[in-house]
């Protein structure tokens, strides 16, 4: 029996869902010692989106997900594999996946959640990838979502003003390599953990009094150090992923970087010889979003009619773990 099925994963459709409620640089002004002019200027976010009222990561999900599998003109219950990649879950148990799943209706799906930081998306493509290599799916739904503004510390400068809510959905089938993944890869380096992370809520740490009093259920992050690590791994992991399907970074049309800091896309463009017109950026109106930031980044692309089929497209992405990882694709359009 062949584990190949000749084919490579296309994305197909694209959707996504943003929160209604919105914080500029010039509310947070109001909230902690912090200007417009310091945020716009540290790392070109201006304004980011926030969940309010009955607002959670599952339905932000579902939203982007049946918008995407409406433009594919698949049916939920014809989704095999439904992938979630996000580091902000509805709830510790059961899986995100498992809510979206009973969302959509897609009763024919095998699900899981992926855990990877803000590389999130980006692993959950390798992974669909490998899926659709072996002929093992045909119809999957990936998902790429936080809502970190529920585990922001609104009283910590350093975070607060970095991160948005925001889910950003991709369908995937197999496809021909001139309209697909030509090369994908995973990284990490679990050594430096402790550079973004939250101390309590998990096992190690349950919820109680004094958690909560020790303001253990919010990000903690060594800002500087990830932007050190970032502007090298960006760089590097698009060209390793460029050298393993034989493409140099002048072949490029497009690249779609996580949206963490203007600065560290910029320096990534810098050191690829790209132009900042054949990147895309959202970082000013949405912040980090993490996981979603690059699915939102591609689905915007899309409706802007940015894209040409058979277009070079490279996504990266770098987060929490740490983790990054890197994909060249030809855009299937
Ligand atoms: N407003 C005003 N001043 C601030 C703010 C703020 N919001 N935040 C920090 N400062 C101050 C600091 O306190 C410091 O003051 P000090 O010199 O008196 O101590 C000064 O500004 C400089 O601080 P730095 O941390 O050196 O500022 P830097 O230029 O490195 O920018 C930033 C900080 C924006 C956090 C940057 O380091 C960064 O973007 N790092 C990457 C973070 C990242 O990508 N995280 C997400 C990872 S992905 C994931 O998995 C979620």
């Amino acid at each position: 029996m062949s584990l190949s099925s000749g084919k490579v994963a296309g994305i197909i459709s694209t959707g996504r869902a943003l929160p209604v409620g919105k914080i500029t640089n010039f509310d947070l002004e109001e909230i902690v010692e912090t200007s417009d002019e310091w945020i716009s200027s540290r790392t070109g976010v201006k304004e980011r989106r926030m969940m309010i009222r009955e607002e959670t990561n599952s339905s932000l999900s579902t939203a982007a997900s049946q918008i995407a599998l409406e433009r594919a003109g698949v049916k939920p219950e014809e989704v095999d594999l439904l992938i979630v990649a996000t580091v902000t879950p509805d709830q510790p148990l059961p899986s995100t996946s498992c809510l979206v799943q009973a969302h959509l209706g897609a009763s024919n799906a095998a699900v899981f959640d992926v855990v990877a930081g803000c590389t999130g998306f980006l692993y959950g493509l390798h992974v669909a990838d490998q899926f659709i290599r072996t002929g093992a799916a045909r119809n999957i739904l990936l998902v790429g979502v936080d809502t970190l503004t529920p585990v922001i510390d609104w009283q910590d400068r350093n975070t607060c003003v970095l991160f948005g809510d925001g889910a950003g959905a991709v369908v995937i089938q197999p496809v021909e390599k001139e309209r697909g993944v030509l090369a994908s890869k995973m990284f990490s380096d679990g050594n430096q953990a402790g550079l973004l992370y939250i101390p309590a809520g998990g096992t190690s740490a349950p919820a109680n009094h004094l958690t909560v009093e020790n303001r253990m259920h919010y990000v903690k992050m060594n800002g500087p150090e990830i932007f050190k690590f970032a502007v090298k791994v960006m760089a590097e992991s698009t060209l390793k992923v460029l050298d393993m399907c034989g493409k140099k970074p002048a072949d490029l049309d497009f690249l779609v970087p996580h949206q963490a800091n203007i600065r560290i896309i910029e320096s990534a463009c810098k050191k690829l010889g790209l132009s900042m017109e054949q990147v895309l950026v959202n970082i000013d109106r949405y912040g980090n979003m993490s996981s979603a930031s690059v699915p939102v980044a591609l689905d915007e692309a899309v409706e802007e009619g940015k894209f040409k089929p058979g277009d070079l497209v490279g996504l990266v992405a770098f987060g929490a773990g740490l983790t990054w990882g890197a994909s060249i694709l030809h855009w299937y359009g």
